[in-house]
């Protein structure tokens, strides 16, 4: 091989390189507007204290994950076409009323919340205690195409909830996912005191 063709092939190797890494960027940049995080202070988490949180730079249909005695609970900013399917998914749910499931008497409603637009919810699956994950993606084909009205979805074993939390029919999760004690002072949310 001449020096010119080793150069060559050398500029190829180191392209290819840095398109997959731009490519793995882009994917990455793709996936997290959905899903942000903040942790509140180890001393604070230890000491099982109430979370505040800052919730006004969260998107209209974004959600957050707050750490809250160690289970995340999911704050989504539900927008006017999410709350409107709440009533829609209702005969597919177990308890539509959220009659047998955990919430304050504050959020015994049909939205579930303090604030309809804001969702706060343990994510934590009330069949054996997995993460669900976020979809939001009304109609999604994996999900029950027209059944799907968004909401989260448990990968461990295939159990659904809406967007407020309500656990569909046909799935090994028997509750709603629970809400907790919360709080709204503007865009401050406290977790864990009324
Ligand atoms: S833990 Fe969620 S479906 Fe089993």
């Amino acid at each position: 091989m001449s020096h010119a063709e080793g150069v060559n092939v050398q500029r190829r190797r180191v392209l290819i390189a840095s398109t997959a890494v731009i490519g793995a960027a882009g994917v990455a940049a793709v996936a997290t507007p959905f899903v942000r995080s903040w942790t509140p202070s180890a001393k604070a988490e230890a000491a099982g204290a109430a979370v505040m949180q800052d919730i006004g730079s969260i998107e209209a249909g974004q959600m957050i994950v707050v750490k809250y005695r160690g289970k995340p609970i999911y704050v989504v900013k539900r927008t006017e076409d999410m709350l409107d399917k709440l009533e829609d998914v209702k005969p597919l749910l177990v308890d539509p009323d959220s009659s047998e499931s955990v919430q304050p008497e504050y959020c015994a409603n049909p939205t579930r919340s303090l604030e309809p637009s804001v969702l706060v919810v343990e994510g934590v699956c009330t069949h054996l205690g997995c993460a669900p994950n976020y979809r939001p993606d009304v109609g999604a084909a994996d999900l029950g195409g027209n059944d799907w009205y968004g909401g989260f979805f448990c990968p461990c074993h295939g159990s659904k909830y809406d967007l407020a939390g309500r656990v569909y029919s046909g799935v090994p999760a028997p509750l709603n996912l629970p809400i907790p004690e919360y709080s709204m002072d503007g865009t401050i949310l406290t977790i864990g005191e009324a």
